[in-house]
């Protein structure tokens, strides 16, 4: 297993769409082992596979409470298939370390997806795995936390994280702990 690079916006590959997944061989199960161990190296709660420059659709999520056992989930080709509700949640993202957004999003959704090797599989979150499964998805898609901000919050949320970027530059650390996805 390998610790990948996860790239930082604007990097072209996180408003790419990334293609579905064909093959469940080796070279998937190979992206996803070192998803999972880049995501927990970087303390996220969630990595999709733009993050990483490589445009399958894959992500891998741990929404577990620090006091549970981990709950590593592995998801190719998800869909959502059900939307039920609102709820705002304060977002980070590994792609802008350091900054956080209350994103308004469906408060419970229910996903379809294939598991490594190809089953068919099926998923209902809510709370912080809903945000977590929409978050991942949009990635997917190409689409970052900051565009579901409307014009003006994409606009200031922006120039808050040019400053971010200027103090990482300078070999600074981004502000705050709290786990991104
Ligand atoms: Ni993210």
């Amino acid at each position: 297993m390998a610790i990948l690079p996860i790239v930082h916006w604007p990097h072209r590959a996180l408003s790419t769409p990334a293609a579905p997944v064909e093959a469940f061989d080796g070279s998937l199960h190979r992206l996803i082992d070192d998803m999972a161990e880049t995501m927990y190296a970087a303390s996220g709660v969630g990595l999709a596979a733009n993050q990483v420059d490589r445009l399958h659709r894959v992500t891998v999520m741990d929404c577990a409470a620090e006091d549970e056992p981990s709950q590593l989930l592995e998801i190719v080709n998800p869909e959502i298939v059900g939307r039920e509700g609102t709820l705002v949640w304060e977002e980070g993202c590994l792609s802008f370390p350091g900054l956080y957004n209350e994103v308004k999003r469906a408060a419970r959704v229910t996903v379809r997806y294939r598991d490594r090797n190809g089953e068919a599989c099926e998923i209902t979150g809510e709370g912080l795995l809903a945000v977590c499964l929409q978050h991942e998805i949009d990635h997917l898609d190409g689409v970052v936390f900051i565009d579901r901000l409307g014009p003006l919050g994409r606009r200031m949320a922006l120039k808050q994280w040019k400053k971010i970027e200027d103090e990482l530059a300078r070999g600074g650390v981004a502000p705050g702990r709290r786990s991104g996805a």
